[in-house]
């Protein structure tokens, strides 16, 4: 295949990361089309940790191009320091691997300051990540956004700057009755973000073009999960784009047909951070067995995650979404020592049975999970390489989550190290 577009199938924090280093090693290209540095992935390298929350980790590979597209929303801040890490590490020697489309919208300080206000002083909180994500996305959409191509001219941004300030700090002021923010702070802040900004600056649309023309292979990388999809997760407690396959075209320029194969990240539990209904949720220790074995702390926020069994119904939609070509299956080694595992199959509000999410929030969090019980396989499983050396409780576990959801596995991990990998498709193959 040429073009592999990876997501989320979740509520986010599947494992994507581990199966995008495998896959960065067979792509020329990697792009980012979608949600900002509220996603997170920690790499280590030799003794040192570095988390990236906006550049593709494919930008460690020699030859890889990283290109972070349209449909992003860039906090400078936070791209300034992932750059400056990297390259102390001896990483990105040539600025050229490193792409942003102009058209990528910026994260703001005032993003970030009224994501943070609204969050504190609202009754209904989300959860967010508090990373300027929401309002980012809302000034995408009432066209009042500041793009790269916008804050690398300087005069363009004076403008723009001025024009937004007026309104977030009579919002900030009069509503949050908190302290204003100055334009020169701001532009003094940013005046070496439009500096650095200017060395990444790319048609990024005319470049995936002319690649696509030259047969080069490029990997989509997703953010989040499908749960946390604007229009098809669990509103209002998503993130504030869409998260499923579908934008890779708009996020990305590039027309939904240069995708071949969509290989969908799934943990082979299920787990949430943040507010919102969460119907397999364990709040008893045996969600705090799954929390600590699996090590579900959030790599952006450090916040714990919340923990439940294998949702079927929730995945069934998600491959239905994206188009799913392929599963690769998460962190199954967390379930070694359960005695019992179990599987949602459907749900049941009041008395009727339901293959499919409600659309109402308020009859999601009614939503009595109904699970199939098969035997756990109370052994170690990190060791495995083909799918043979699984145990036959565990292969039955695989087959049922596939039959369930109508879609084959076509990666099993079995513990965080590269090793810990069964590939039975490679999606670029
Ligand atoms: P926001 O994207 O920061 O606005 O947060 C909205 C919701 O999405 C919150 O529930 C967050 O916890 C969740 N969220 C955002 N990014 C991620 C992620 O990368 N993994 C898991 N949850 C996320």
């Amino acid at each position: 295949m040429a073009n592999v577009g990876v997501v989320g199938v979740q509520w986010g924090d599947e494992g994507k990361g581990k199966i995008i280093d495998y896959l960065s090693g067979f792509a020329d290209i990697i792009v980012r089309f979608q949600g900002g540095a509220n996603a997170g992935h920690t790499i280590v390298i030799g003794d040192k940790k570095v988390i990236l929350h906006l550049i593709p980790s494919g930008i460690l590979r020699e030859k890889t191009y990283c290109i972070i597209g349209n449909g992003v929303v860039m906090d400078p801040e936070v791209l300034e320091k992932e750059i400056e890490e990297l390259k102390g590490l001896g990483y990105l020697q040539d600025d050229r691997r490193l792409m942003i489309s102009g058209y990528t919208h910026v994260i703001m300080p005032y993003h970030k300051k009224l994501d943070a206000l609204k969050e504190s002083r609202s009754a209904k909180k989300i959860g967010t990540t508090g990373r300027g994500i929401g309002p980012a996305y809302e000034d995408r959409v009432s066209r009042m956004g500041i793009r790269v191509v916008d804050l690398i001219d300087r005069k363009v941004f004076r403008e723009k700057l001025k024009a937004n300030l007026e309104i977030k700090n009579f919002l900030i002021r009069r509503y949050y009755k908190d302290e204003p923010l100055m334009i020169r702070d701001i532009l003094k802040k940013f005046e070496p973000y439009r500096k650095m900004l200017k060395r990444h600056v790319t048609d990024s649309t005319s470049f995936l073009h002319k690649a696509m023309a030259k047969k080069k292979k490029i990997l989509f990388e997703g953010a989040q999960g499908t749960f946390l999809d604007i229009d098809h997760g669990t509103y209002p407690y998503v993130t504030s784009s869409n998260t499923i396959a579908g934008n890779i075209s708009a996020g990305a320029g590039v027309p939904p047909s240069a995708v071949d194969y969509i290989l969908g990240i799934c943990k082979t539990y299920t787990t949430r951070v943040g507010e919102g209904p969460f119907p397999t949720e364990l709040p008893g220790p045996e969600g705090e067995l799954m929390r600590k074995i699996g090590d579900e702390y959030g790599a952006t926020t450090g916040r714990p995650r919340r923990c439940g069994w294998f949702d079927a119904v929730l995945v069934r939609r998600a491959v239905k979404l994206s188009g799913i070509n392929g599963l690769s299956l998460m962190k199954l080694d967390v379930l070694d020592s359960f005695d019992t595992i179990k599987i949602c199959t459907h749900y049941k509000i009041g008395k009727r049975l339901y293959e499919e999410p409600p659309m109402a929030l308020q009859d999601f969090y009614r939503c009595e999970p109904q699970y199939e019980e098969m035997p756990g396989w109370k052994t170690s499983i990190k060791d495995a390489r083909r799918l043979e050396d699984l145990p036959e409780q565990t292969l039955r576990y695989i087959r049922r989550i596939e039959e369930l959801v109508g879609v084959p596995a076509a990666i099993v991990s079995t513990g965080p190290d590269r090793e810990s990998t069964i590939i039975l498709t490679n999606p670029f193959a």
